[in-house]
């Protein structure tokens, strides 16, 4: 089978650290697949959609693009473009990226089908004086924590107003939501398998830091918010919220039209009640992030993962059976007939 990777290779201003974060999820897929005996192509998708022609020969594209150029709306044309083309690739679509894309979009969709969401509305003009407090400001547009710091949470009027001018200078489209004191949990997707739930503790953030994910949280690794928020999977939780969260997490991945693989993040406030907070349509893939370590509870290591991902994106194309036969082995080692 040819198996193309695509990714994108960035822009001017990502830092090294960026680009081998990028670099680094090629490179343990190329292996992978190299290893099972197909053939495999790293392509860096461009505008000059040189890039589409080589796909267009691939029997997959693993889709690891999070943006063209760095620019994350980017990202739902890449894959629209492969949709309209008729390849088979890996991870959601069209519509599940762009409408996911969209925290507004997401919440009002979610909102509609009955699902929990914080209070949350766009900051556009004023804000109604009745609006919850505290509340979190974040761009409504971004993921991976952009934007989100420790400054991210609110607790009067002022300083909801500074935040949101703030961030509004800096985002085009800025969300200003409820803040959900309590436990945070994800839960990950691939295909039609729930996988183990994690639990972020917090219990080790700095002193004064708001427990939440930030930007440093996610990505400065070593940094007092890193190493204040520790991934635990599985949650260490009773069955009842177990269940709870798993029903509530599944809901908003139908409502999304999830498909390959994906993560939902909620928070579980005192009353034990569960709230959607996100829901990430092909999230980091790298082997130490959230769904590789999902996964292994799961009882399968990275190489499985990223098998199971791609099986289920050639089974969407091309049914189960080509599905199986395609993913085959190629260089089988066969055992030595005895009889
Ligand atoms: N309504 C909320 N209440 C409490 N914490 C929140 C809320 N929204 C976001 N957060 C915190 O901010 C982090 C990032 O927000 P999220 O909406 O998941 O954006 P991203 O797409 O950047 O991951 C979350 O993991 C959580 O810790
Ligand atoms: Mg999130």
């Amino acid at each position: 089978m040819k198996v193309v990777i695509l990714y994108d290779p960035g822009a001017e201003d990502w830092t090294p650290e960026d680009v081998r974060s990028v670099m680094n999820a090629v490179g343990e897929i190329a292996v992978i697949f190299d290893a099972m005996g197909h053939e495999v192509r790293r392509l860096g998708v461009r505008h000059d959609m040189r890039w589409l022609q080589i796909c267009r020969s691939a029997d997959l594209v693993f889709n690891l693009c999070e943006g063209v150029h760095g620019k994350s709306e980017w990202e739902e044309h890449v894959v629209g473009t492969l949709e309209f083309a008729g390849v088979p690739f890996t991870g959601c679509g069209l519509w599940t990226l762009a409408a996911c894309r969209r925290k507004a979009v997401a919440n009002a969709l979610l909102a509609d089908a009955g699902l929990p969401i914080p209070r949350w509305t766009l900051a556009q003009g004023k804000i109604d004086d009745d609006f919850p407090l505290p509340a979190i400001v974040k761009p409504a547009a971004e993921d991976a924590s952009a934007g989100i710091d420790r400054g991210s949470v609110v607790t009067d009027r002022r300083g909801l107003r500074a935040r949101t001018a703030a961030m509004t200078e800096q985002f085009d489209e800025v969300l200003v939501q409820q803040y959900v004191p309590g436990r945070e949990f994800n839960v990950g997707f691939v295909g039609t398998r729930t996988l183990a739930i994690a639990e972020i503790d917090f219990a080790g953030m700095p002193e004064g830091a708001w427990p939440i994910l930030t930007h440093a949280a996610k990505w400065d690794r070593g940094s007092p918010e890193d190493l204040g928020s520790v991934p635990v999977c599985p949650a260490n939780i009773p069955q009842r919220l177990a269940g709870a969260l798993t029903r509530t997490a599944e809901a908003a991945w139908r409502v999304m039209q999830g498909t390959g693989y994906g993560r939902v993040d909620l928070r579980v406030d005192e009353q034990g009640q569960p709230w959607v907070l996100d829901v990430n349509p092909n999230p980091d893939l790298n082997d130490d992030a959230g769904l590789s370590r999902m996964a292994q509870t799961a009882g399968w290591d990275y190489a499985e993962l990223v098998r199971r991902i791609a099986e289920v994106a050639l089974r969407e194309a091309q049914g189960a059976k080509a599905a199986r036969e395609l993913l085959a082995p190629s260089r089988r080692t066969r055992a030595p007939r005895t009889a």
